[in-house]
């Protein structure tokens, strides 16, 4: 109920409203931001298997072993650099890391293919996170190891961020080797014990699939869309705060409504509806396992009727877990499940502060207390 007054207060402000002025560094892009700190960027086309062209920006730094940042869901590079010079691309950067940020396809810096054009093909949209994993990373990271002369990197995922790591283990065994350490934050995989309002939002998943799919509609968070979030949320700072924490948590205190008109400039970013269909499918059958295309094509695609589980025991590169008690999307029991299946889990962490949430692991103000120095504390024992 209470989501709903909200979402009509702010279809209603949104007819009053004038065109959206973002903060500076809500409209400058990865290399802008990271210029404007003090950091050089270059930036790198990689081509996947099946023809995405993504990009790969690179801090280079004077660590012989490389580091990989990847972002969660409806997010892009962009998510590790908002925060300035307290975010976690400076935090590594000042300490000498070299690096390499990537971006999933459909994202705002991956929206090419070499044959198919986004807002054109319906097949550049026909993928969920699960060729995120089997497509993207593995280009990524092979990308880098050639680049650097490395033989293994690090990484650190967030949210969907470390799901497509879990996918890459599972599916394709012999990349464990190519990663040294995955520091999972906000590690999502199962989607069982959600609370509201997600347990809401996944019920009622199914009926706006199906409405999407009539709407033709195989983008989610367009750019038409996304004008709508910005124009609500660049006036009604608080109410969009006050959103984001019932979807991930509640925490005024690091997610503070000044750094919303930053946020929106970044957030949210293009994904496949598919890739929604996918965790709603997860979430239903309390299950991660691959998507689920209906008994007879899974039985042409997969050999057997239901869609198989990805098989978190051949997931044997090292991963520390790390999460906090206010998160909604990844409760501590779903973690839980995580730390048990996972092959060679060497840290399971729960952040002490109560209200932490899902997102303020890259967006929170204060992460240079609450998070980064047991981060790199992490890096340094595991490099
Ligand atoms: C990277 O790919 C984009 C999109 O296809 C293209 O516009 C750009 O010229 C490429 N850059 C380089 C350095 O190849
Ligand atoms: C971070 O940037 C702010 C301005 O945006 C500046 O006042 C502050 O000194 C900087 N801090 C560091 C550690 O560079």
């Amino acid at each position: 109920m209470k989501e709903i007054i909200i979402l009509t207060s702010l279809l209603a402000n949104l007819v009053l409203q004038v065109a959206p002025e973002l903060a500076e560094d809500g409209r400058l892009d990865f290399t802008g931001l990271a210029n404007k700190y003090g950091y050089t960027c270059e930036e790198h086309n990689v081509t996947t298997e099946d023809g995405y062209i993504l990009k790969l920006f690179h801090v280079p730094g004077s660590s012989s072993r490389p580091i990989l940042l990847m972002h969660g869901i409806i997010d892009s590079a962009d998510t590790f650099i908002i925060r300035g010079n307290k975010s976690l691309v400076a935090v590594l950067a000042s300490r000498g890391y070299d690096i390499w940020v990537g971006n999933v396809r459909g994202t705002q810096y991956s929206r090419a293919h070499t044959q198919l054009d986004p807002d054109k093909n319906k097949e550049f949209w026909d993928y969920s996170y699960h060729e995120l994993g089997y497509y993207d990373l593995p280009a990524i990271i092979d990308y880098i190891l050639s680049r650097t002369n490395a033989d293994k990197l690090n990484a650190i995922g967030h949210s969907q961020g470390n799901s497509i790591f879990f996918v890459l283990g599972s599916t394709k065994p012999e990349y464990n080797d190519k990663v040294n350490l995955l520091i999972a934050l906000a590690p999502v995989g199962y989607l069982t014990n959600l609370p509201p309002p997600w347990s809401f939002i996944t019920r009622a998943g199914n009926v706006l699939n199906e409405i999407l799919i009539a709407l033709d509609t195989d983008e989610l968070f367009n750019k038409q869309l996304r004008t709508v979030v910005q124009d609500m949320c660049s006036v009604e700072t608080e109410l969009c705060a006050s959103m984001l924490g019932e979807l991930g948590g509640p925490d005024a205190e690091e997610l503070e409504p000044a750094f919303i008109p930053v946020l929106i400039g970044h957030y949210p970013i293009s994904t496949s509806r598919k890739n929604g269909e996918h965790l709603v499918q997860n979430a239903m059958d309390k299950k991660f396992c691959k998507f689920d295309y209906g008994s007879k094509t899974n039985m042409e695609i997969y050999g057997q009727k239901s869609p198989p589980d990805y098989d978190l025991r051949k997931v044997t590169m090292k991963v520390a877990l790390y999460g906090s008690r206010n998160d909604r999307l990844v409760p501590v029991a779903n973690m839980k499940l995580l730390e048990k299946e996972l092959a060679n889990v060497v840290e399971f962490r729960i952040i002490k502060r109560r209200q932490f949430n899902h997102m303020d692991h890259v967006w929170g103000r204060n992460m240079d207390k609450h998070l980064f120095p047991h981060v790199l504390k992490t890096l340094e024992k595991y490099n």
